[in-house]
């Protein structure tokens, strides 16, 4: 990042962000503390970089993770950091539509002059339930994240028998995101040659009609993206399939 920012000199009306997503869609990677502030050292000596940071999926870490902002491990960020996060993740509300930010005057009110002229705002009904999910009783938060290791210990264990699959283990959100170079150039039982991980998914689909994001989608490959915010049983048979669709590729 320093280098990116070293070569990009920054002008007087220029701005530069840095968006900043922990524990991320679509790895499913959390940056802990000691991580945070190798980050947070480099921001320090570039102060016209202001950050935005998606906290989205703060209530969904796995194994003891502790979850930290860039702001908490270095406080000195606070007056260019924009804070965003919502009640679609931790409180499984997803329909609702509600978000929010926090951050410094100037920008909050400069997003509130854009969003009242496009969107307006969000509808009364969701904003109080908003509300109540953000004041009420946080303890099936503690519950679901138990759920959601089992089915993330479930998907990586399934994966991690599939030749050809390696699978990270993620920390948090609710992705896996594992890593298919090996299966590369081979072809399925239709004689698709496997060329790229966006062939490996529509493959995937069309062969055992499983739906997988393809890594190119997000920048990265050839890798794919499952989603477990699904039941255990859903799982189980997903990865069946992933499995025999593997197993059958041939060279
Ligand atoms: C990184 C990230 N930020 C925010 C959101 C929340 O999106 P929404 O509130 O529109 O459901 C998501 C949902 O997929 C996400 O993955």
């Amino acid at each position: 990042m320093m280098k990116l920012l070293s070569q990009h000199p920054i002008g007087s009306h220029t701005q530069i962000w840095l968006i900043f997503n922990s524990p991320s869609n679509p790895t499913g990677a959390a940056y802990s503390a000691e991580e945070l502030k190798m980050l947070t050292d480099v921001l320090l000596e570039f102060p016209k970089v202001n950050i935005l940071s998606d906290d989205i999926y703060e209530h969904l870490t796995f194994d003891d993770f502790n979850f930290v902002t860039l702001v908490e491990v270095e406080p000195k960020l606070y007056d260019r950091t924009v804070t965003c996060n919502g009640v679609s993740k931790g409180y499984a509300m997803t329909g609702w539509r509600i978000g929010y930010a926090g951050g410094p005057k100037k920008i909050i009110s400069a997003m509130r002059k854009i969003q009242s002229q496009s969107t307006s705002n969000p509808c009364t009904i969701s904003q109080w339930a908003a509300l109540a999910a953000l004041t009420g009783p946080k303890d099936f938060i503690h519950e679901n994240k138990y759920i959601f290791e089992e089915r993330r210990n479930l998907v990586v264990k399934e994966l991690s028998t599939i030749d050809g699959i390696s699978c990270p283990i993620p920390n948090g959100a609710f992705y896996v995101y594992p890593d298919i170079s090996k299966l590369i150039g081979k072809k399925t039982q239709s004689g698709n040659v496997i060329s790229n991980d966006e062939q490996f998914a529509l493959s995937l689909l069309e062969e055992k009609n499983v739906a997988v994001v393809f890594g190119a989608a997000f920048g990265l490959s050839p890798n794919f993206r499952i989603s477990f915010a699904t039941s255990m049983d859903e799982l189980q048979t997903a990865c069946d399939r992933i499995s025999s669709f593997c197993k059958n590729l041939v060279d």
